[in-house]
């Protein structure tokens, strides 16, 4: 399995190419560039440029396995994951309305290179989003996001139908399908409040420190002074 991985891989960042989820499936083949989709697929939101399928796969009412290839791209030795999941078949293309409930944590992936690179990345046991419930037959859709160092996201997902645990037409877990590869690093991902929202005190030592981080020794007390306005100008300078 690994050497045809290696080698799909590598035509693969021929055209650009980013996540497939392996279990329990995904919507189609998004590792593309179109002419609807001239920056790649991958990075419409929410589900890179595929819409809701009915091919659903099924997918326990008790939380289940999500496995993915993260390494199908160029450029991106580390990225955050997300994993998220949207209700129901009322949203605006038959699928959930919103993408809105993380079921995980989200984590740093640690690629072991800027290149495309063959790996895969196992969670066993997602739970479904905190403090929602489900039931046999209910329609949803998977959407898992890998957040790159600049921002931009790359979207894939997989249309499920929930089945108790146990149910014969739940693809089987195993090893072969649900492992994580030595050379794919995770990280726990946190912040640090610098400043709660509501507080008055705006020169403390940690906001100081954060804006000589961000805009550089001189500038740190104008934007210390001026609130977000070198934030807004900075921004536009870049742009400029
Ligand atoms: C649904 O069909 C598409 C197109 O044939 C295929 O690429 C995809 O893997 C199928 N999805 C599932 C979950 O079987
Ligand atoms: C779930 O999706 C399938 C396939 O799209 C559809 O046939 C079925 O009616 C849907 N079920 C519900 C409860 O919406
Ligand atoms: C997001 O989806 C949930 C479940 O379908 C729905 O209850 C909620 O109203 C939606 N939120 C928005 C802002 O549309
Ligand atoms: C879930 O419910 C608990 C108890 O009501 C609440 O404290 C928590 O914030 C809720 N979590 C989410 C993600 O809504
Ligand atoms: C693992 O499960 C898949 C189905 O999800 C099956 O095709 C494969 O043969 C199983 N592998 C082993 C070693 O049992
Ligand atoms: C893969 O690694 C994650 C993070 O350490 C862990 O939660 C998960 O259980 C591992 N997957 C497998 C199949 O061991
Ligand atoms: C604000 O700063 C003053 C002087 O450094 C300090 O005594 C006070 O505890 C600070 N208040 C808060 C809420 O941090």
């Amino acid at each position: 399995m690994l050497p045809s991985l290696a080698i799909a891989i590598a035509s693969a960042a021929l055209v650009s190419a980013h996540t497939v989820i392996t279990y329990p499936g995904w919507r189609g083949d998004n590792l593309k560039t179109t002419d609807e989709f001239p920056y790649g697929m991958q990075w419409m939101y929410p589900c890179g440029g595929l819409k809701t399928t009915t091919n659903r796969t099924y997918w326990p009412t008790t939380g289940g396995a999500i496995a993915f290839q993260p390494g199908w791209f160029q450029g991106h030795a580390t990225a955050f994951i997300y994993v998220n999941l949207g209700f129901g078949t009322d949203g605006p293309d038959k699928g959930p309305k919103n993408m809105s409930f993380p079921m995980a944590p989200p984590f740093q992936l640690l690629g072991p290179s800027k290149n495309p690179y063959p790996g895969t990345f196992c969670l066993p046991q997602v739970p479904l989003p905190a403090n929602t419930t489900v039931k046999a037959g209910d329609n949803a859709t998977i959407q898992l996001v890998e957040l790159a160092i600049h921002g931009a996201a790359l979207y894939s997902c997989v249309d499920i139908t929930f089945v108790e645990p146990g149910d014969e037409r739940l693809a089987e877990v195993n090893e072969t399908n649900c492992f994580n590869s030595s050379d794919l690093g995770i990280a726990d991902v946190y912040t640090l409040t610098v400043r709660a929202s509501g507080a008055t005190n705006i020169t403390s030592d940690a906001e100081h420190r954060f804006y000589f981080f961000r805009r550089g020794g001189s500038r740190s007390v104008l934007a210390t002074l001026l609130g977000w306005a070198p934030v807004v100008l900075g921004g536009l300078w870049v742009l400029a």
